[in-house]
């Protein structure tokens, strides 16, 4: 892939956009070669050995921006119908990545702008470079966000923040972006990669099922009413009892010992 990196170690890939001369904004060949990549990890997680699989990447950007946005030149001379599918296509980038059966985070080195925030957004939780800029600035170009930034922003950090951050498209350092629940930690930029790897490992080392679970449960959940979202977690929780994964988990315990999950 021309712009999209992948390194693997153990059950963590890291993906990295590298169009750092463009601050890695998102044009088609970005867009389709990330959704690629992603297809790629899914496919060898769901069809591979579960004891080798992805179980959790790491996205990030290369040089000084995670992503300034979706691609300003791209964008200037579209019509209404190539505007259309462009949002779709970056749409579905960003319901590929809720919808992955692996934990994504968001390693934001730098700016996040824009299309880059938005996915950000769509990644499980965020960890940000105490360097990071991130905001929605669309409508200092005449635009809204169109990779679904008013809506998850809004899902994310309530709908009057989010009100503020999309009506100004001002942008937030890191530190008010902790503040305002939209990145979960902060660490310096030297540090950012190893610290969001070090979580991914976490995460690579707990039962995968039981975090695939999790993560529909917690997507899906945050959609609909409490009442039957407390009934569809009920039955994710039932369905991973006889799983191998579960029996290794609870007699590991039992026997006062470290799991080691196969996936299965
Ligand atoms: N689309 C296309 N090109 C972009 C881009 C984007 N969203 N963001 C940055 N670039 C390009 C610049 O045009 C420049 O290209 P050039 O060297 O060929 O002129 C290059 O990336 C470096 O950007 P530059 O603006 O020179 O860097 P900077 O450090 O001075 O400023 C930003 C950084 C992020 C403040 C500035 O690039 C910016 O405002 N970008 C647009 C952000 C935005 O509105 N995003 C939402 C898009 S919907």
């Amino acid at each position: 892939m021309a712009t999209i990196e992948r390194t693997q170690s153990g059950h963590v890939a890291t993906l990295t956009i590298n169009r750092p001369d463009k601050l890695n904004a998102l044009n088609a060949e970005v867009l389709a070669e990330l959704r690629a990549t992603l297809a790629g990890l899914v496919t060898e997680s769901t069809t591979g050995d579960p004891g080798c699989a992805t179980r959790a990447v790491v996205l990030t950007g290369a040089g000084k921006a995670f992503v300034a946005g979706a691609d300003i030149a791209a964008m200037a001379a579209m019509t209404t119908t190539e505007a259309a599918r462009f949002s779709e296509v970056g749409h579905a980038l960003c319901a590929a990545l809720e919808a992955a059966p692996f934990p994504v985070l968001a390693a934001v080195n730098g700016f996040a702008l824009g299309g880059g925030l938005e996915l950000a957004l769509a990644c499980d939780f965020i960890l940000a470079a105490d360097t990071a800029k991130v905001g929605l600035p669309e409508v200092t170009l005449g635009v809204i966000p169109g990779f679904g930034g008013t809506q998850r922003l809004a899902r994310r950090i309530g709908l009057g923040r989010a009100r503020e951050l999309v009506y100004t498209g001002r942008m937030v350092t890191a530190e008010e972006a902790l503040r305002l629940g939209l990145v979960n930690e902060v660490v310096p930029g030297a540090e950012l990669l190893a610290r969001a790897t070090k979580v991914a490992e976490q995460i690579g080392a707990v039962g995968p099922l039981a975090v695939a679970a999790a993560k529909r449960a917690m997507l899906h959940g945050s959609e609909i009413a409490l009442g039957p979202a407390c009934e569809l977690e009920r039955q994710a929780f039932a369905g991973l009892f006889g799983t191998e994964d579960q029996r290794t988990g609870m007699a590991a315990f039992l026997a006062k010992q470290k799991a080691t999950f196969a996936g299965k």
